[in-house]
């Protein structure tokens, strides 16, 4: 099977659109906000919250990065008419930030608008190392507007440690490992070293009163993650555990249900599934098995 999954990731980018599609739409929440705002009262239903994300990156023209940003205002406004508990994930480079930085920043700044009016929040998802500084910068001059927003830091990443202690203590971060491609110089690239790392980085957001979306699927992870929480009687109110919509969690979610902590699910949409569904499907370690199953359970 390893070897089956190792091909299946190398060819997976080539195959016609369709095809790719068909593996990865579990994924994705659909194409459209309705279907997305649909799939959240769902969860919200099962006890959990959400962050929506509208799919896409890296926008090259700015009619493009304001439409975007209308969108996102949109549905802040449903979101509230529909009584959802769901926040907001945005990519800086989705609404503006590879034509000028100031295009970004005041997209996020209606944007914020928005959300304080609603008492929401949003988060800017951090990209690849290139925009890591700039998004730093974008979120420390919107917190001067608003508590609203929060930040993404990567384990991955030597700097993360510097970066959380340089970051205001009353902030709201999620900690994920990181999903860029990074070099060795600037990034830890062995599964444990990232795990020691998180597990480190997590300590200190707590040692300094940051909120913390433990992002990760990984059950070591998570387990490690609640030994931390026991050992530094950190409070409920302080952190959440996140997962990517379509991830199998069902019996870990259970689990953290259970001992009454807090659940968020990062639900993507929109018509950009492509980019996003192939990070997924090369994340996911059953990815030969799962494709098999779905070859013969839905007759391909
Ligand atoms: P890891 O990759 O080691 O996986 C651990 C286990 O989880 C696997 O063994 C498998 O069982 C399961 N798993 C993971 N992915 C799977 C999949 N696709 N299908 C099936 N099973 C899977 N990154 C980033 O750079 N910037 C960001 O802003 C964000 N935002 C973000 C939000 C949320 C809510 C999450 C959960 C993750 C992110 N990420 C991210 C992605 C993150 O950096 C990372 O790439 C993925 O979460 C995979 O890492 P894990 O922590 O799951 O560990």
């Amino acid at each position: 099977m390893f070897f089956l999954n190792k091909i299946i990731i190398i060819i997976i980018p080539f195959l016609p659109k369709f095809v790719a599609r068909f593996f990865s739409k579990k994924y994705v929440a659909g194409t459209t906000i309705n279907q997305a705002l649909d799939k959240i009262q769902k969860l919200n239903l099962k006890n959990e919250s959400a962050t929506i994300d509208i799919l896409g990156e890296h926008t090259k023209k700015t009619k493009e990065a304001n439409e975007i940003t209308s969108n996102y205002i949109k549905i802040i406004e449903k979101i509230h008419t529909n009584n959802l508990d769901c926040n907001l994930s945005i990519k800086p480079s989705h609404i503006g930030l590879d034509i000028s930085y100031e295009l970004a920043l005041n997209n996020f700044k209606q944007i914020l608008e928005s959300a304080k009016k609603y008492d929401n929040f949003i988060r800017i998802d951090m990209e690849s190392s290139k925009n890591t500084d700039i998004s730093i910068k974008l979120y420390n001059e919107l917190k001067k507007i608003s508590s609203n927003i929060g930040i993404v830091f990567q384990a991955y990443l030597h700097r993360t440690e510097n970066d959380i202690n340089n970051i205001d203590p009353r902030s709201n971060i999620r900690l994920c490992k990181g999903i860029y491609k990074e070099s060795s110089e600037i990034s830890f690239q062995n599964y444990d070293e990232i795990n020691n790392n998180y597990l480190h980085l997590l300590e200190l957001a707590f040692k300094k009163n940051i909120y913390v979306g433990i992002a990760t699927h990984d059950e070591r992870l998570i387990y490690k993650s609640k030994e931390i929480i026991k050992k530094m009687k950190v409070d409920n109110s302080l952190f959440e555990f996140q997962y990517l919509y379509g991830v199998p969690m069902k019996k870990i979610n259970k689990k953290l249900k259970n001992e009454h902590f807090k659940i968020r699910s990062y639900v993507p949409f929109g018509k950009d599934w492509y980019d996003y569904s192939i990070r997924r499907i090369k994340e996911n370690p059953q990815i030969a098995s799962y494709v098999i199953k779905n070859i013969f359970s839905k007759g391909m």
